[in-house]
């Protein structure tokens, strides 16, 4: 099996101007010089107004870009929204869809989040559709049912579309919410038994096995042991990744 593997940073709601260019700037001059040569793909996914900037910095750079959401709808009378056409007119490649801070705090549900990976691949980006289970959810007992309705949802709609023919260029991470932003990370097993799963319902709908990344507190001193399971392709990174040598040292940890 020859999966891309990923690190991905979501700034989330974080920089200005003078702060992206620092953190740009030194994760470029920090980047592991083994980077070159691998086969592990970086991407920073930063608030729409710093894209542009985000695409001068990274000019000629391996370091690629891309968005932390995308309008559902193509165009038109959608004030406040950011649509698929515009993030590829940026050169964007990559944009973050379904994360938990946006089913939660924009009440997001799994057929809206269909309805923008399906845009979002006919403008050929390439979706991180974001997946997880709550702390009750997985308390309960029902974390695969809930990771299993969230990337059905997604993988029947694209196959019953006109994008059916790109749905292989779906990256999925499995988040669990708990471990967002808490300091609280899965274990190695936990992630990987939630990945292997993940797996096997994405290789029904896919040609090829897609890249599942881990997010949720991933940090250097935990990303080896994440990174060496076999079903884990790399992570979607929060905090982490605006710290440059925490951001460095997880590259590192896949090179
Ligand atoms: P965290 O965030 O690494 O800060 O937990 C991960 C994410 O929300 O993508």
């Amino acid at each position: 099996m020859n999966i891309q593997n990923y690190v991905i940073g979501n700034w989330k709601m974080n920089g200005n101007w003078e702060t992206n260019a620092k953190l740009i700037n030194s994760i470029k001059s920090n980047l592991p010089h083994s980077l070159n040569n691998s086969s592990t793909k970086t991407v920073v996914c930063v608030p729409y107004i710093y894209l542009i900037q985000c695409k001068g910095l990274l000019n000629n750079s391996i370091i690629e870009y891309g968005a932390q959401d995308v309008s559902a709808h193509e165009n038109g009378a959608y004030t406040g929204e950011v649509s698929a056409g515009m993030l590829a007119d940026l050169g964007c490649k990559y944009v973050i869809i379904g994360h938990s801070e946006r089913r939660v705090y924009h009440k997001e549900d799994n057929e809206l989040i269909a309805d923008k990976v399906n845009i979002a691949l006919k403008y050929k980006l390439i979706p991180i559709l974001c997946v997880g289970e709550t702390l009750e959810q997985r308390e309960e007992g029902i974390t695969n049912k809930i990771v299993k309705q969230q990337l059905e949802t997604v993988l029947q709609s694209i196959q019953n579309s006109e994008q059916k023919s790109n749905i292989d260029n779906i990256i999925i991470a499995y988040e669990p919410v708990w471990a967002i932003g808490t300091g609280k990370t899965a274990t190695a097993e936990q992630a990987h038994t939630v990945h292997a799963y993940l797996r096997e319902i994405a290789d029904n709908y896919m040609h090829k096995s897609p890249s599942i990344l881990y997010g949720g507190s991933v940090k250097p001193s935990n990303a080896k042991e994440l990174f060496n399971m076999l079903h884990i392709n790399g992570g979607l990174i929060g905090g982490a990744s605006l710290n440059t040598q925490d951001f460095c040292d997880i590259i590192s940890t896949l090179n």
